[in-house]
């Protein structure tokens, strides 16, 4: 009789990575109508991500991690840095920080970041990783941007070449639509495409040879609502866009039931979650 576990193939982190964002990415393409904007944070996106990201003064997960690593010397690179959550308290503790950001939408809000704040050190590169040229950084930062990277392995190698002290990738344990995901299968009659989670991240590092360590941090992006309609708008992106005489009724009802007020915003009644951060030593 075969044994099924000295038959089984070993896992190729890599393929299967792969094929889990190109499996959304078809999802994507399949159900949702506004799939192909050239910009994924056109339109309202960016400025809301920076509104539920930016919270002056509270503890950030990933800053507290990296902090003693950084000194008025250090040089920070941080790979898809979005609208500046991490960028604006790393330009305080750090001699540089330049911040690779492919979106225009996402620039648009990271540059008022930089001019708001009167931040003299940052330097925005409009441009996607792996492809970004850039010096080595004795810190490279990569805080939730892998999911939409169907290509890891050069993005993970990259971040290997140009880190001259350490290089920390967060991901989250927990998928993104973790509060709505009956509600995908309700209204599509079918699951939603997983994205890539932080243990394929850890697959995959491991398949790669980087061997890294691994640090487990809250995700606590506080996803709150002024307005039941507010949530509606975000909802309704997040379940890709369905429309019909009944989705926003059912929509609504689904929250109603599930959201609670709490300090004077609306929110998700979920269990906290975690993310990993995947951090290795650079070659200096
Ligand atoms: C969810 S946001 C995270 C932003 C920021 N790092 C944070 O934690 O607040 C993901 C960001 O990654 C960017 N991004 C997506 N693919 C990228 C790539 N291949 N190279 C660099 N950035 C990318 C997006 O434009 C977006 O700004």
């Amino acid at each position: 009789m075969n044994d099924p576990v000295r038959f089984e193939k070993p896992i190729d982190y890599v393929e299967r990575w792969r094929s889990l964002v190109r499996a959304r990415e078809d999802q994507g393409h399949r159900l949702d109508p506004m799939h192909g904007r050239a910009d994924h944070w056109a339109g309202d996106r960016a400025a809301r991500f920076r509104r539920m990201t930016a919270r002056p003064g509270a503890a950030d997960a990933l800053i507290d991690l990296i902090r003693p690593l950084i000194g008025p010397e250090s040089s920070v690179l941080d790979v898809g840095a979005g609208t500046g959550r991490h960028v604006l308290p790393l330009a305080h503790l750090a001699a540089k920080v330049t911040a690779v950001e492919p979106s225009a939408a996402m620039r648009t809000q990271l540059e008022e970041v930089v001019r708001e704040n009167g931040l003299r050190n940052v330097e925005i590169i409009a441009a996607e990783w792996p492809g970004a040229r850039v010096e080595p950084a004795d810190l490279v930062v990569c805080s939730h941007v892998a999911y939409f990277v169907a290509e890891i392995e050069p993005f993970l190698r990259e971040i290997d070449r140009v880190n001259l002290g350490r290089a920390v990738v967060v991901l989250r344990h927990t998928q993104r639509e973790v509060a709505i995901l009956d509600l995908f299968q309700r209204i599509w009659n079918e699951p939603r495409c997983p994205e890539p989670s932080f243990s394929d991240l850890y697959g995959v590092a491991c398949q790669l040879g980087l061997y890294p360590n691994v640090t487990t941090i809250p995700f606590t992006v506080p996803i709150g609502f002024e307005t039941i309609e507010d949530a509606i708008s975000m909802v309704r992106a997040d379940l890709l866009n369905p429309s019909g005489a009944d989705v926003e009724r059912v929509i609504h009802d689904y929250l109603e039931e599930r959201m609670v007020r709490r300090d004077g915003k609306l929110r998700f009644a979920v269990p906290p979650t975690f993310a990993g951060a995947l951090w290795w030593e650079g070659k200096s």
